[in-house]
């Protein structure tokens, strides 16, 4: 059984977060399997998320295909030059968008979602997909929250790819 210890607001959320999600996919060499459990991780940890999942660059549809999440059913595919995740795509930039009305392209999946963060997966210098997180509040997700959730999915990206 897996319980969630990190406390988000707490001065070490992040490095416990860290740990967890390097505890959840040790050993394991299964991706699908892996980027399950992380969505569903992020989802619990984080509070006032709506949408956690990844989706992922495929090389023969030139999209970005949805991959494992946790939340109301999205939208399967995504091309490199629209949405935030799209965005996050082609600059290899971490998107932090405090009103998606407000984003041109935005593309609405959930209609409760009002910020969202959108994270880079990047393996040997390519973008081989993206993390994202919405949420139904405006302005969720802070400079801090982006900036570790970078730090911490290049890591992991480095384990489970
Ligand atoms: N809003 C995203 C699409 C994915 S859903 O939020 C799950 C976008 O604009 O790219």
């Amino acid at each position: 059984m897996w319980i969630i210890q990190s406390q988000y607001g707490s001065e070490n959320f992040y490095q416990s977060l860290e740990q967890e999600l390097n505890s959840l996919i040790l050993g394991e060499p299964n991706l699908t399997a892996n980027l399950a459990n992380i969505s569903s991780w992020l989802f619990h940890a984080i509070p006032r998320l709506n949408w956690s999942g990844f989706y992922l660059w495929s090389e023969s549809d030139q999209e970005l295909i949805l991959g494992p999440f946790q939340g109301l059913p999205a939208c399967i595919r995504i091309k490199p030059e629209r949405g935030v995740c799209g965005k996050a795509y082609t600059t290899g930039k971490t998107q932090c968008v405090d009103d998606v009305h407000a984003f041109p392209g935005h593309i609405a999946c959930d209609s409760a979602s009002r910020s969202e963060l959108v994270v880079p997966l990047i393996k040997n210098g390519q973008v081989i997909g993206v993390l994202d997180l919405d949420s139904p509040g405006p302005g969720r997700f802070s400079p801090k929250d982006a900036e570790e959730l970078e730090r911490i999915m290049a890591k992991i990206v480095d384990k489970i790819f």
